[in-house]
């Protein structure tokens, strides 16, 4: 393979910024004019460009100007199958299941149906910035196929999984618990570790497993602890009242998971909207990861996550950004960023105190506040952190695969550019303002602000 460059300015982070409250700046690298090397699909070299472009004198460069170039985001809780129930009408989670998902996946038992909605879902994620995903599928053998091979096209680094569910379904869709064993079985043999790919045990829910379909899910983690374990957990309260009915023995939901040894590092729950402070801890202390779901938690009414409560030193917990398309409302991780802006803000109208002057906590009420800084390196490094990929993507570091997405922020509704401009009209970009149009991008535009999409050194979308 030849050696080739991309010259640009440049974002991504060394830490966490909630470690570094009120110097968030020190958490970020930021090159107004940086050089990425690739060979191969691998970052070689990074830096300034007057320091690294001389190490690569002859080497083919494309120049992206008036962007801000940032690691390909991470979507840590996403459904394949939903790309066409995107934005139905009328209900909370469970009925909103049964209406309107279940009868939809069942489709993508067909390969042909399979096959196009995988086509779409892939094209959306592209047009977002979107370059990794932890991914639900649904429990047929055929659609987890179809999802492989087409991460496998695109070169992408995805993970995902035989998505089961054997309670609370309609015949039509229910998996048992020895098809669910069996098939995973295949999948995983087949599919994880091959080219990008990784697989997810996914026993979907709670609510929808059996004890028989939990043991399946501990019994393939037993045979293959290197693989990652991807469900939901506490989003809805009808949801969470259902699970400790049918688990007596435990006392809260993450209780359920821990009983068959599947939370630890590599584990997700998606949502935690009504997570106990012990649960919490709980998280923390295993490394074990969130995924916070900011649109569908508003869109299907579950709840306002306590980002500032995950973010506690005392115990802060891995935390990955997902859309949970199509429980949320958009492909976009930006339109989850403004959305997340938007829980901090409700939350801190308790935390501030003006409700209940005791439930005033200021210093959870500052790590409720979602910075640009917080907000870019959740999707990054942080969401990569989270799902144990990072020694693979979520930052520009040498070594790591070359996803990245190219931010226009100049782009979105017709007066984005105008607006944009009272913060910044030319000239050497820096940290600050590129900082403050990181923000005007979450919160004014979506995917009309992505540009490029790059996958492994490979331009993979750009915007008509
Ligand atoms: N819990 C179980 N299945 C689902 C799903 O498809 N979406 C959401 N948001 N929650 C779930
Ligand atoms: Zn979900």
């Amino acid at each position: 393979m030849v050696e080739k460059a991309v010259r640009g300015t440049f974002l991504d982070f060394v830490d966490d910024p909630w470690k570094h409250v009120g110097n968030e700046e020190e958490s970020v690298r930021f090159h107004a004019d940086g050089l990425l090397v690739i060979d191969d699909g691998i970052i070689t070299d990074f830096g300034p460009y007057a320091e690294v472009s001389p190490r690569h004198p002859d080497v083919e460069t494309t120049v992206i100007a008036d962007r801000i170039i940032l690691p390909g985001f991470i979507d840590g809780h996403i459904h394949l199958p939903q790309t066409r129930v995107l934005g139905a009408y009328g209900e909370q989670l469970l009925p909103w299941l049964q209406k309107w998902v279940f009868p939809e996946e069942h489709k993508y038992a067909d390969r042909a149906y399979a096959e196009e909605g995988t086509t779409h879902f892939f094209d959306n994620l592209l047009a977002s910035g979107t370059t990794t995903a932890q991914t639900f599928t649904t429990g047929n053998l055929t659609c987890n196929e179809v999802f492989f091979e087409e991460a496998a096209r695109r070169n992408m680094r995805m993970i995902g999984g035989l998505t089961g569910i054997d309670r609370h379904v309609p015949d039509y869709f229910a998996n048992t618990p020895e098809q669910f064993y069996d098939d995973s079985k295949t999948l995983i043999e087949k599919f994880h570790g091959v080219g990008r790919a990784l697989y997810a045990i996914t026993p979907r829910f709670g609510f929808g497993a059996s004890n028989e379909l939990l043991a399946a899910c501990q019994k393939l983690k037993q045979e293959h602890p290197d693989l990652w374990i991807n469900t939901h957990i506490s989003e809805n309260p009808a949801e969470i009242h259902g699970v400790l009915a049918l688990h007596d023995d435990c006392h809260d939901y993450l209780g359920v998971y821990e009983k068959y040894d599947l939370v630890g590092p590599k584990f997700t729950g998606g949502h935690g909207v009504w997570l106990s402070n012990d649960e919490f801890r709980r998280f923390s202390d295993t490394g074990a990861a969130v995924a916070f779901c900011p649109s569908s938690n508003l869109y299907l009414g579950s709840g306002l996550f306590r980002l500032g409560k995950a973010t506690d030193p005392e115990h802060r917990v891995l935390l990955s950004f997902g859309t949970d398309m199509g429980g949320g409302n958009r492909f976009s991780l930006l339109n989850s960023l403004e959305d997340a802006y938007k829980v901090g803000m409700l939350n801190n109208t308790i935390l501030d105190g003006s409700i209940v002057p005791s439930e005033m906590d200021l210093a959870e009420s500052e790590r409720n506040k979602l910075s640009p800084f917080r907000a870019f390196y959740s999707l990054t490094r942080g969401g990569a952190e989270s799902l144990y990929i990072d020694e693979f993507v979520g930052t520009f570091d040498i070594g790591k695969e070359a996803d990245f997405v190219a931010l226009d922020y100049t782009a979105g509704p017709p007066a984005t550019a105008w607006h944009q401009s009272l913060l910044y009209d030319g000239g050497e970009l820096t940290l600050e303002t590129a900082a403050d149009l990181l923000f005007g991008i979450m919160m004014v535009s979506d995917e009309r602000a992505v540009d490029e999409t790059w996958v492994m050194g490979e331009l993979a979308y750009k915007k008509a």
